[in-house]
This record gives structure tokens, C-alpha cells and sequence, in this order.
């Protein structure tokens, strides 16, 4: 037993963003920002367009890709760092929103890395028989938190006036991480895939291991200091002016860690399954920054062709980074028949690891 992957979408918003528009309320230049990270552009939803929305709609489309009808889903499993609202979780409005009645819900609170812990988990539910469709879905809307208040418009070029000292001067002070991020979301449609007569493991398909690793201890790496339970109260006008909503990165710390764990995980899936680093066709990698992508492919040792880049029109969408990236390749045709595919991430908390994947000869004999 084992599961594919059987269908994929997404869901981008149309409002594009490039760094040119970004010059228009912070200090910061096109070259700065694609020499350090690769971003050209990224997308933004307009107010009212929710994660959940943008969720929904990619599970839609990985359904309809698919050709599974919604009434067969048995469970979905939802990753975001951006929910609709802090308390609940967007799994049941996702599920709601895309017509999933009577699926069991799962919430993921691994940030970068929630898609990959939701593939994983999507794995254990097909292989130990709890379920025979899981939809897993990564969605982000990070324009909520970015702190461009009444700017907005400036940057959408929707206002014919300039910034106001205090808001460039605030735009200014998180630019380091602020102009990585955009809006976007991917969904996959899981299903099992049968034993059958004559498959041996070399020849198996489908998820065939996963090595997932957590340090809490470098919690501290990118983290929202504010608006939780260790404040009293909640949430106060008096953390929103010292920023406490905004997140805290420590840009050198992630690069180092991410640049380490991602290879390594790697390299231990493949172990672990019996593979070699010569078997793989593709390495799907978290789009965090080129730089990051960079190091990653060195301590690899493959280049671009092997673990590609789309970082540069989408931006950081955090969970959706993997399934959206991961569609755009099979559009392209890049994943034959036959290919092995290891998903990687990095994510705040910290979490990080990989999942091996192997396409079907045939994927429509499941
Ligand atoms: N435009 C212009 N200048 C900027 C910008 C910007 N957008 N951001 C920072 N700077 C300035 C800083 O103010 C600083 O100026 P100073 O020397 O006068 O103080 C200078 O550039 C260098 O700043 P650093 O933070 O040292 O910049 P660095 O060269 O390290 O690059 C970066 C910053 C790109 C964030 C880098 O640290 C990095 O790639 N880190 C990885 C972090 C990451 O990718 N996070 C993604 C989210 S986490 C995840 O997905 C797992």
C-alpha cells in the first residue's frame, strides 16, 4: 500500500508586486532584492480574500485535476502560517468552502515546512488504511500582516500620493523580511495505490519514506513574538506599537540551518529507502530565497535542473512553496513516468525534512 499523488492546483491571486513597486514606500532597491534573495515580483490578494479562500479554491482544482469527486474525500489536512483568524484553525473552512462535507480536518502549525508534514501525514492515513483520498493543501495570505497600513494602495498603484515619513519609515524598518513574501496556495489529492503482483521496491511507486526532524530550540529564528497566550492579556494596543505582530528573523541564522538541514534530510531519505542521490529526477525544495536554494544545491551537489527555482514571480508563499511548485513541474512535463521526487523544506519552529516520492509508470493503472 502505498499513495500517490493523483491531482494538483493552485491558486495565486491576480495582484502582482514587483520590487519597483516596493521602492514606492520603503528604501530598497530591485537590485538588493533579487541579488539577496531572487524576488522579482510575488502576488497579494485585495481585502476579504481569506487563506481559506485561496485554500479552497486549489483544492477545487487538485479535485477537479484529479477527477475525484468531493463526496470521496476522506480527510484534508491544511497547513498555513496565515489563518483566517486565530482561533479556528482554517481547516473546517477550507473543508466548507470546497464542499468536503463529512472529511475529518486536520490543522498544521509547521510553517514553511506544514506541507511537508501534511504529506507525511497524508501518507500514514493512506498506509494504515484510515483513508483512501486525503486532500492536503498549504495556503498563505501574508498581506495581513505586512506593515504597509494605509499604503497599501501606494504599493498596488491604486493612490496617486507618496508615503508619509511615518509609514516609509516603518515599511523601511522590515524590509528584510518583509520583501520576501507573497500570497499563493497549493493543494495534491492523495489516493491509495493498491499492492499489486510483481512490484517489487525498486520499482515502487508513490510515497516510499519520509524523514521529518523538529528543534524547538531555534524557535527564535523567525517567530511572532506578540498576540499569544504568554502575554497578558491577549492582545493589546501597547504590543501592536512595540511591532509584537510583526515577525522577528534572524536572516543569517536561517540561512545556516536551512542550508544544512534540507541536504541532510535528503540524503537520509534516500538512505534510508536504499537510493542513491544519482536515482533522483527532482528535488522539490521550500522557496525561502535563492541564496538559501544555492546553498542547498552545493551541499547537494545538484544544480538548477535537478532542485528548481520559482521564487522569483511568486515570492516566499510559505506552506504553499511545495505544491505549487510541485504543480508548475508537471505542467511542464518535468515529471515523467518514473521520476523520483524528494520534497524538502526548512520552516520556523524549527521543522525541516523530506518526503521521497516516486511518479507511477503508469499513473492512471491505481
Ligand atoms: N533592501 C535594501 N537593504 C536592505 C533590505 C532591503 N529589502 N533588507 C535589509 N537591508 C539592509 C540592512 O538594513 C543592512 O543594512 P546595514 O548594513 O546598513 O545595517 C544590509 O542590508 C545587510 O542586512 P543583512 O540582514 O545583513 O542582509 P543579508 O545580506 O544577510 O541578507 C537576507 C538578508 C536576504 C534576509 C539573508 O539574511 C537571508 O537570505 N536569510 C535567509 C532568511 C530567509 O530566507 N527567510 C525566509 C523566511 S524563513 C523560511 O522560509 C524558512
Amino acid at each position: 500500500m502505498a499513495a500517490l499523488i493523483t491531482g494538483t492546483g493552485v491558486a495565486v491571486p491576480p495582484n502582482v508586486v514587483t520590487n519597483d513597486a516596493l521602492t514606492r514606500i520603503m528604501d530598497t532597491s530591485d537590485e538588493w532584492i533579487v541579488s539577496r534573495t531572487g524576488v522579482r515580483s510575488r502576488r497579494f490578494v485585495d481585502p476579504g480574500t481569506s487563506t481559506s479562500d485561496l485554500g479552497a479554491q486549489a483544492v477545487r482544482s487538485a479535485l477537479a485535476d484529479a477527477g475525484v469527486d468531493p463526496s470521496e474525500v476522506d480527510a484534508v489536512v491544511c497547513a498555513t502560517m496565515t489563518p483566517d483568524r486565530q482561533n479556528p484553525g482554517i481547516a473546517g473552512a477550507v473543508q466548507h468552502k470546497s464542499g468536503l462535507h463529512g472529511a475529518a480536518v486536520f490543522d498544521l502549525r509547521q510553517q514553511c515546512s506544514g506541507f511537508l508534514f501534511g504529506l507525511d501525514l497524508a501518507d500514514m492515513l493512506i498506509t494504515t488504511e484510515r483513508a483512501r483520498t486525503v486532500v492536503v493543501v498549504g495556503a498563505e495570505v501574508h498581506a495581513g500582516y505586512l506593515p504597509w497600513g494605509d499604503a497599501w494602495d501606494i504599493v498596488l498603484g491604486r493612490a496617486d500620493r507618496s508615503p508619509t515619513d511615518d509609514e516609509r519609515a516603518l515599511a523601511t524598518r522590515h524590509r528584510a523580511w518583509s520583501v520576501l513574501f507573497g500570497d499563493g496556495a497549493g493543494a495534491m489529492v492523495l489516493q491509495t495505490r493498491p499492492d499489486g503482483p510483481g512490484l517489487d521496491f525498486e520499482s515502487e511507486s508513490g510515497i516510499l519514506g519520509s524523514v521529518l526532524r523538529t528543534d524547538g530550540a531555534h524557535a527564535d529564528l523567525i517567530e511572532v513574538p506578540g498576540l499569544g497566550s504568554e502575554q497578558r492579556p491577549y492582545a493589546d494596543e501597547a504590543q501592536i506599537a512595540a511591532g509584537l505582530h510583526h515577525p522577528t528573523m534572524n536572516g543569517g541564522g536561517l540561512y545556516r540551518l536551512a542550508v544544512e538541514t534540507m541536504p541532510a534530510a535528503v540524503r537520509e531519505v534516500l538512505k534510508t529507502t536504499g537510493f542513491e542521490l544519482d536515482d533522483l529526477g527532482l528535488v522539490v525544495a521550500h522557496q525561502a530565497n535563492d541564496r538559501i536554494l544555492d546553498g542547498a544545491r552545493r551541499r547537494l551537489g545538484v544544480d538548477e535542473s535537478i532542485m528548481p527555482s520559482n521564487i522569483g514571480h511568486w515570492g516566499n508563499t510559505t506552506a504553499g512553496t511545495l505544491p505549487i511548485l510541485y504543480h508548475e513541474l508537471r505542467e511542464q512535463g518535468r515529471v515523467a513516468p518514473g521520476t523520483l521526487v524528494a520534497f524538502t523544506s526548512f520552516g520556523a519552529g524549527a521543522h525541516w525534512g523530506a518526503v521521497l516520492y516516486s511518479e507511477p509508470e503508469n499513473p492512471g493503472s491505481t
